[in-house]
């Protein structure tokens, strides 16, 4: 990008200067996401608008195999993709040549999947000769609050350092970020992800998608916290006691939810699903969502324990000044409530708690669109011949980059 032709604009969430194109007009990147099962194009302007956020959905096709089935989801990417791009410069009323860049997840990601957002972005660059971005998609999960944050909605903007919960499908984190691309993995899972328990938890209670428009996952909390109580069963009276899932890894930092789910597979032999009464059915799902959220209450507790005492100048400890918690698993309202009684009672009444709103914790490419924006600020473009990548640490999200430009200064 020409820096010198640019003039700057504030962009308040993170402090720093946004470019405009040199007429004086914001800058537009064009999203692309397909990393799992939705098909997703965005255009985000550098004031931090979103004037379209197109999200396809494919629920219908995978719920029969009580998952996402790769292939099926890569051709429903491929079928879906050409439309998305379409409504979204459409709904943004904007047009190729408008753009000053193309963004799309580059990884972490189902390969196949994220090849087909990957192959449309590259086929669009080349043919326009705009900047390739090749976002990484869990940092583009983690920064969507700066996106989202004051004035777009009442939540504030993050202060770094803080604590950040990304939880999703794929993903179990917890993580201290320290600037915009800087994550020091704090804990992980060492099985399946917590979005994932909650999607085989859904399957294996015959919970039906469309409770949660499509998520096994807000299907499992809509069934396990109905929004209305549900009048009284007469099975009720003569329930068991709560099925008890112990926590795993207690006081350390790592999560693992196979334990959780072994349990569960173990209830449902004794009591198979389809002649448990419904209250029975969801007293057991309300159990093992309890649970699943015990366990991330518990390791936020214990990042902060650690990050304040043994991290920082000379481990003396290095003050959290917020915790941000996104993936599609953050749009769970239990989860948030837990998470805000938690920081209470820990002392933290006065720390913020983020999370974007729920349709932006979910997969969206309005989040890659933002990413996007913020390496073209830093002219990290990628090369045309770039390739997606299904395993890539948040950690190593721009390190790529800084290699090069650690090399370039050295020189
Ligand atoms: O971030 P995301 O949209 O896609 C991935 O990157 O994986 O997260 C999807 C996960 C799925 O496991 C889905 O069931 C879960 O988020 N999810 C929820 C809720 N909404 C989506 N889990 C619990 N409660 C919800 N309300
Ligand atoms: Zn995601």
């Amino acid at each position: 990008m020409r820096r010198s032709l640019l003039q700057s604009i504030w962009s308040p969430p993170c402090r720093r200067a946004f470019s405009t194109k040199p007429d004086g007009r914001p800058l537009l990147v064009l999203g692309l996401e397909s990393s799992a099962d939705d098909t997703c194009a965005s255009i985000v302007s550098s004031d931090r608008k979103i004037l379209s956020n197109v999200v396809l959905k494919q629920h219908k096709i995978h719920e029969a195999y009580g998952g996402i089935h790769p292939l099926h989801a890569q051709e429903a990417h491929q079928v879906n993709m050409p439309l998305a791009i379409k409504q979204a410069l459409e709904e943004a009323k904007v047009a190729l040549s408008d753009l000053d860049g193309i963004a799309f997840t580059r990884g972490p990601g189902m390969y196949g999947c994220v090849g087909v957002c990957a192959g449309a972005a590259k086929a669009l660059a080349a043919a326009s000769g705009k900047p390739l971005l090749g976002v990484h998609h869990m940092q583009a999960h983690a920064l969507t609050p700066f996106l989202t944050a004051h004035p777009n909605t009442s939540q504030p903007t993050p202060s770094f350092p803080f604590l950040t919960l990304l939880l999703s499908g794929g993903h179990t984190l917890l993580l201290l970020a320290r600037s915009l691309t800087s994550f020091r993995i704090l804990a992980t899972t060492h099985d399946e992800s917590i979005g994932a328990s909650f999607d085989k938890a859904a399957r294996d209670l015959k919970i039906p998608w469309a409770l949660g428009a499509g998520s096994p996952g807000a299907a499992l909390e809509q069934f396990a916290f109905p929004p209305l109580p549900s009048p009284p069963s007469p099975d009720e009276a003569t329930l068991p006691s709560d099925p008890k899932f112990t926590l795993p890894f207690p006081r350390q930092l790592a999560f693992s939810y196979a334990g959780l789910r072994s349990a569960l597979t173990r209830i449902l032999a004794n009591e198979p699903p389809d002649t448990m009464s419904d209250a029975r059915k969801r007293q057991v799902a309300s159990a093992f969502m309890r649970a699943a959220v015990r366990q991330v209450e518990e390791k936020v507790e214990v990042g902060l324990r650690t990050v304040e005492t043994e991290f920082g100048t000379e481990q003396g400890g290095e003050r959290v000044r917020g915790l941000v918690v996104s993936g599609g698993v953050a749009s769970n309202m239990f989860l948030r409530e837990r998470l805000r009684a938690k920081l209470d009672a820990l002392g933290y009444a006065d720390m913020p708690l983020i999370f974007p709103p729920p349709h932006l914790c979910t997969d969206n490419a309005a989040m890659i669109a933002y990413v996007g924006l913020l390496r073209l600020e830093r002219n990290r473009i990628d090369p045309l011949t770039v390739m997606q990548r299904a395993k890539w640490s948040i950690e190593e999200c721009e390190a790529e980059f800084e290699a090069g430009e650690a090399g370039a200064k050295s020189s």
